[in-house]
């Protein structure tokens, strides 16, 4: 049933990736096994090639198989992927001195590439009316779509339910969905990225970032203009990949590789405090019909701050009570905070003027009003984000590091950050008053009432105001030339 792979005229590897073969990325996305995989990342990192090399790859290997290659706008398609394609299938045919389309076998009208081995790809848009009643009436083996994040959500599933394709001997295919895809927000993030960022993947599913780096294959300046003549924020997203670089974040300095811990780079769990070792803060937004969030935080001898974990649930106090200090060791904790305005009196018991926070402390929780400044809280939290190129990481020997790191445990908190962003204001003064936009904050609040319990890190000399212990106190006494230990653990 599955043909030997075609070898190169100089017996080289993998023939559906040109003759230099896939670059290291490709081959990580080439050999998953995982049923849907994405490949994503910034521009040029090889997507689109990939994607056309797979679908060539599945057609081969399983004769007679079907498959679905398109991007949501047809005419896109036809100028970029279907090029790409082609220009694939050129290039082995000449490598291999044998046909891959059949006689004939590229049909325009229908929009149809028959392979001489009888397997068939079927191309074209995905977001015309026309486009959704041909993929319903499709049965196929494998799709494959670019720039997936186009495309909608129902059009994807309906192309899932379509793999179910037999081929000619009575046997399935290995069924496959591919995507390929530029960092942008919407279900293929929330499907593929933010579930792995958060070390719970879907089942069956893989993201595989590719980044302009990592292929080798465009001229040497390429990068460095891009870099050079476009705005930070597009740098971050296109050619760092970074999936969180949103326009008009409130804290665009966040990234999950720099703040979230463990990452790739540091693979190292956020203890928990240790009491009297360390300044313990609870911070809690209260939701009367939203979620509640409760974020336990501490700081180490730095003034890094650590938010080691978080409570965030709908419900009633009492719960939010249960369960809080069931999660959390109230005890060891400093200080709690919560937004002022579960102060207002605005319940009434037993014929009393009553508050939330009344019912928090009539429950154990005692609270204290942190500093509701939005503005001060938004600039705070954003400088505590912000790489300092003097200060240490708390957990590796670079320079470098920002002041705030936030441990995975933390998913809502980790999925509100990225999306928090300034509202469009019609002010067109030339100081317009910032707002961020009011969707889902509950925990971005809560992590603004903890930071405003500290003082801003760029007010002190910090070596001179370094406590005693503390690393910059030890640089301070001893000179630059030492070398960083573990802090926060020690
Ligand atoms: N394995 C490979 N061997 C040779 N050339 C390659 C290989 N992979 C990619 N390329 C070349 O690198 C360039 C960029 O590849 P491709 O268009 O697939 O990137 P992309 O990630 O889809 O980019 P975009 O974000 O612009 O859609 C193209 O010129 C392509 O031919
Ligand atoms: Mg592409």
């Amino acid at each position: 049933m599955i043909e030997a792979p075609i070898k190169t005229s100089s017996g080289g590897t993998d023939v559906f990736y040109g003759k230099e073969g896939p670059t290291e990325k490709q081959r990580i996305f080439r050999d998953a096994h995982h049923k849907y995989k994405l490949f994503g990342g910034g521009v040029g990192g090889g997507k689109t090639y990939a994607l056309c090399a797979e679908g060539l790859r599945l057609s081969m290997m399983f004769p007679g198989n079907r498959g679905f290659l398109g991007r949501h706008e047809a005419e896109a398609f036809r100028k970029t992927t279907l090029v790409t394609l082609l220009n694939l299938i050129a290039d082995m045919e000449q490598e291999t001195g044998q046909r891959i389309i059949a006689h004939n076998g590229h049909n325009q009208t229908k929009k149809e590439i028959v392979l001489v081995n009888g397997s068939a790809i079927i191309y074209g848009g995905l977001g015309g009316r026309e486009d959704m009643d041909r993929i319903k009436s499709l049965e196929i083996g494998f799709f494959c779509v670019d720039e997936a994040s186009e495309t909608v959500h129902e059009v994807i599933n309906m192309l899932k339910a379509r793999l179910r394709w037999k081929l000619p001997g009575g046997q399935y295919p290995r069924f496959f969905g591919l995507f390929a895809s530029n960092p942008e927000p919407g279900w293929l993030k929330n499907t593929f990225v933010v579930p792995q960022q958060q070390g719970v993947p879907l089942d069956d599913h893989l993201f595989v970032q590719s980044l302009l780096k990592d292929n080798p294959w465009l001229p040497p300046e390429y990068l460095a203009n891009l870099r050079r003549d476009n705005p930070e924020s597009w740098v971050r997203r296109y050619i760092d990949g970074s999936w969180d670089a949103v326009e008009g974040q409130v804290w665009p300095d966040f990234d999950f590789q720099t703040h979230v811990l463990p990452n790739d780079e540091c693979p190292v769990e956020i203890p928990y405090p240790i009491k009297g070792t360390h300044t313990v803060l609870g911070s809690l937004d209260h939701g009367q019909t939203n979620p509640t969030c409760f974020l336990g935080m501490y700081i180490d001898q730095d003034e890094n701050i650590l938010v080691y974990d978080e409570y965030y649930k709908k419900g009633l106090v009492s719960d939010h009570v249960l369960n809080i200090e069931e999660q959390f060791d109230l005890s060891s904790m400093e200080e709690l905070v919560a937004d002022p305005s579960i102060w207002d009196k605005n319940r009434e018991k037993d014929g009393m003027e009553w508050s939330v926070a009344d019912e928090y402390d009539e429950r154990g929780i005692y609270l204290t009003k942190a500093n509701n400044s939005r503005e001060a809280g938004w600039n705070r939290v954003g400088e505590y984000f912000r790489p300092d190129k003097d200060h240490f990481h708390p957990f590796m020997e670079k320079k470098g590091s920002p002041r705030i790191f936030i441990s995975k445990r933390c998913r809502n908190l980790l999925t509100e950050i990225p999306e928090y962003i300034w509202k469009k204001t019609s002010d067109t003064s030339a100081n317009p008053k910032e707002e961020a936009r009011k969707l889902n904050d509950h925990a971005c609040d809560a992590l603004r009432y903890g930071v405003m319990t500290r003082s801003s890190p760029y007010e002190q000399k910090r070596n001179d105001d370094a406590p005693v212990g503390s690393f910059n106190w030890i640089i301070k006494q001893r000179g630059n030339g030492i070398k960083k230990g573990r802090l926060v653990n020690r």
